[in-house]
């Protein structure tokens, strides 16, 4: 079997997430928009399962973080104090030849003179500054004074509501406040799928501490996030941590990592683990006029904590587990001829679909109603899909090509016809192995509910 090139790879992983109901176009029917999307049957499960298990990691399972949810329209003074009204901008320039609008670090150089990468034409504008946030109105008058934007981050709504979450948590440093949610950026050029889009998900958390445990810190939450790539199921050489060089990291950042992914387009950005000190909210603090500070009840001190903050992107994190899993093998069919076999290897955890159940017929009533009753006993613990349709190796495919890890089958033992021990019990087939064992249907639940949590 050949292996396809990254490129191929790529166009498979889009075509498939299409096709079986991953990711759309946002509002294809009218041709689209670029750099959006909207996210099918499946998607939104996968997409659910990451930002809940994010949660469950980052939020309850532990004693030092609290979670909030803040809006997406804020005061325009958030966007001016943040430094992103000012600051928040990328490089663009135009080329005349054929009126593409470029980010300038993606102006080619040949034999030292400037190109545009979609023309080659050499006739481009000088850079400029373009703000990367989407202004909008707040009320029936349009004019400077109901100006705002949809935010760019997420993590602007928990330094502004810190003395908030802080009084009504009474937490002690260090501390962390998460917080999962939309960010908007008008993305000069969207790309790469949903790698690069103009509305997207962060899943932030700004854990905030004294000045000198700053350093210490940094690296304790690149670890922990390291760790949980790992525990979603991307593979740990395909990870790689950049430490952000001086001249490219924030004024105010003392130490910045980018946990990096091997995307079949190039090693590119996952999300970012930055040490801002106290810049966010000493910020704030000044242009509101409030006092930010927390007070040290042991040593009766008041002063602005510093932050570490590890901020991912829930769908970059989503395409990564879509090509991390995606995966071809060879595999019988009915008849025992090979045939390639595409499989998304997800983590149980991770699955959109936890397991299949299908009667080995569909036009025997005592086979249909044992897995329907098989479905509905497991449905209150995991997604579940009932599939009658088809041959047996068929329906199989189809759950291993959405990347279901366990099918269950009905089969004539199930009812007692063929051998009475085995009455009551099902076949469990796991996706990756194709191995099959035969489960008591009153040990199901416990038995996948181990392997899925
Ligand atoms: N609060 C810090 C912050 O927003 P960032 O590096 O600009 O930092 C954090 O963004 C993460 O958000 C990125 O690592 C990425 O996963 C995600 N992200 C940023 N821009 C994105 C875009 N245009 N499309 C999809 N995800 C994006």
């Amino acid at each position: 079997m050949s292996v396809p090139s990254d490129s191929q790879r790529m166009e498979k992983i889009v075509s498939l997430c299409k096709r079986r109901g991953f990711i759309f176009q946002s509002s294809e029917i009218y041709g689209g928009l670029n750099g959006l999307w909207d996210y099918g049957p499946l998607g939104v499960e996968l997409k659910r399962n990451l930002k809940n298990y994010w949660w469950r990691v980052m939020v309850h399972e532990r004693d030092d973080v609290v979670g909030m949810d803040g809006s997406i329209l804020m005061n325009r003074a958030v966007w001016k104090a943040s430094g992103h009204e000012d600051t928040f901008t990328d490089p663009m320039v135009d080329c005349r030849s054929c009126k593409a609008r470029l980010r300038a670090d993606q102006i080619v150089e040949k034999k030292g003179a400037k190109q545009c990468p979609v023309c080659g034409g050499k006739d481009l504008t000088e850079p400029r500054s373009f703000n990367l946030m989407f202004k909008t109105y707040v009320g029936a008058t349009e004019d400077e004074s109901s100006v705002t934007y949809l935010r760019p981050e997420t993590a602007q709504a928990i330094f502004a509501q810190f003395k908030n979450v802080l009084d009504v948590s009474r937490k002690k440093l260090p501390f962390g406040i998460a917080q999962i949610g939309k960010a908007f950026r008008n993305e000069i050029n969207p790309r790469n799928f949903t790698f690069r889009s103009r509305e997207f998900e962060q899943m932030e958390l700004e854990y905030f501490c004294r000045a000198e445990e700053g350093i210490k810190l940094l690296e304790y939450w690149k670890e922990e996030r390291l760790k949980f790539y790992g525990n979603i199921g991307i593979a740990r050489d395909k990870l790689h941590v950049l430490t952000v060089p001086d001249e490219e990291r924030a004024f105010y950042s003392k130490g910045t990592y980018d946990i990096e992914y091997d995307f079949p387009f190039g090693r590119q950005e996952l999300e970012g683990v930055a040490y801002r000190t106290d810049y966010d909210l000493s910020q704030h603090q000044k242009a509101s006029g409030k006092s930010l500070e927390y007070f040290d009840e042991e040593t009766k001190q008041k002063f602005l904590p510093h932050v570490v903050e590890p901020s991912a992107g829930v769908d970059r994190t989503v395409l990564a587990l879509i090509c991390e899993a995606y995966s071809e093998d060879q595999a019988p069919d009915e008849k025992g001829k090979m045939e390639t076999r595409v499989v998304l290897r997800f983590h149980p955890r991770l699955a959109p679909i936890k397991c299949g159940v299908f009667p080995l017929l569909k036009n025997n009533e005592q086979l249909v109603a044992k897995a329907k009753q098989i479905a509905d006993l497991l449905r209150p613990h995991m997604f579940v899909f009932y599939d009658e349709g088809g041959a047996i190796g068929r329906r199989y495919r189809r759950q291993d090509e959405i990347g279901t890890p366990f099918g269950i089958t009905v089969d004539f033992e199930t009812l007692g016809e063929k051998d009475s021990a085995l009455c009551d019990t099902v076949t469990v087939r796991e996706r990756d192995s194709m191995k099959q064992e035969r489960v008591a249907i009153k040990d199901l639940a416990n038995l996948l509910v181990a392997q899925i949590s």
